[in-house]
């Protein structure tokens, strides 16, 4: 089978993997209102292009917190790598590594931190947070992210509880025996209420939580699932130092906005003052572009990294990455973009398809 496109790793692992392991994966929230917008949206906004730019030589590096990455695509946190691939995160690290590109390492890993980092030592990583009502555990999850070299702290926000996920509900969805959550001593629960290890996570978590983090670590505070001025404001206002524009995927509350349309809010409140990134639903090279074309530093993928896990581990993270970095430089040539500094608001116009 040839891999012309992203959606046919999606089709590989949809034929691959047991029927409850896709619907985990693929599943959104509620009536998935959110989860498909989050792709379709992207399809209402049309590219303005420019020619005649000698785009002979393209240039698609960027910088990520003062960190360079060989194009603005990067790993988003997901759980539970080892239901795709025998060695699950490690192999993901290592793709992540040879493409020089960030992988965050979500909390819910199905391999230990240091396994991971010891797989893929050069790689730059961010170390994805869920602070969990033990905080003597989450400072130590922290603190040993930061030794093992995680150069920032991605705390998620929108997941004070967990969303209705019907699929996983009729699935009677959780890990098999031989998978585990190496990281910290919860097994997934398996009464109906918590089939997942959110039941740990701490709901009384609040803005005054970021002077805490602060107090035990060193690493820049990146916000994951902010989608409103409101919260993007509150944001500076606690110093932290970036902004991960996202609805989980669609995978949380049904009905926000996809994140594309919720992106120019944040960046018009950010003004500068942060980086702000942004995922959900990035398919295509020219996905990437206007999301960088209104405002996002970098991307990050969530699903289709676990596509092309399924597909062959690291080479297929890999051949996943190179597909999408080759459509999306052929998409910068196409509008005249030879570097990232020149993709900006001009290449993009809403219009009603
Ligand atoms: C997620 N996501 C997620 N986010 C997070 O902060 N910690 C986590 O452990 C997980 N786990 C997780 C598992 C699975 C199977 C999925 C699909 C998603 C959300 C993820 O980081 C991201 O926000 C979305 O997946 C991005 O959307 P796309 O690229 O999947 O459309």
């Amino acid at each position: 089978m040839a891999f012309l496109c992203l959606s046919d790793f999606q089709a590989y692992a949809k034929g691959h993997l047991p029927k409850s392991t896709w619907e985990f994966i693929e599943g959104g929230a509620d009536e998935c209102i959110t989860r498909d917008e989050n792709i379709s949206a992207y399809k209402k906004i049309h590219l303005r292009p420019h020619f005649l730019r000698d785009v002979s030589v393209i240039d698609t590096r960027t910088t990520i917190q003062g960190s360079e990455i060989s194009f603005p695509v990067c790993i988003g946190p997901t759980a539970f790598h080892c239901l795709c691939w025998p060695d699950g995160e490690q192999s993901t690290a290592k793709a992540a590594q040879a493409m020089n590109i960030c992988y965050i390492t979500s909390t819910f890993s199905t391999c230990s931190y240091e396994d991971i980092v010891a797989s893929a030592p050069n790689g730059l990583r961010w170390f994805q947070l869920y602070i969990q009502k033990d905080r003597q555990m989450t400072k130590k999850l922290i603190q040993k992210a930061e030794a093992l070299g995680y150069k920032a702290l991605v705390l998620t926000v929108d997941v004070p509880a967990l969303g209705n996920r019907l699929q996983d509900n009729r699935n009677k969805f959780s890990l098999p025996e031989s998978i585990k959550m190496k990281n910290f001593n919860v097994d997934v629960e398996e009464n109906s209420e918590s089939l997942l290890p959110v039941s740990k996570i701490d709901s009384s978590a609040s803005w005054k939580d970021i002077a805490w983090l602060r107090s035990i670590t060193q690493m820049p505070i990146i916000l994951k699932g902010i989608l409103t001025k409101e919260d993007a404001e509150l944001a500076i206002n606690y110093n932290v130092q970036g902004i991960l524009v996202s609805n989980h995927g669609g995978r949380q509350l049904d009905t926000v906005p996809a994140t594309i349309d919720a992106l120019a809010e944040v960046v018009n409140a950010v003004q500068g003052r942060i980086e702000v990134y942004l995922d959900g639903g990035i398919r295509t090279g020219t996905d990437v572009l206007k999301a960088l074309a209104l405002g996002a530093r970098c991307i990050f993928l969530g699903r289709p990294i676990l596509w092309g896990l399924t597909y062959k581990g690291e080479e297929g993270v890999q051949q996943l990455l190179n597909l999408l970095k080759k459509e999306f430089h052929r998409s910068m040539a196409l509008t005249g973009c030879r570097s990232i500094s020149e993709i900006n608001q001009d290449l993009v116009q809403f219009s009603k398809l």
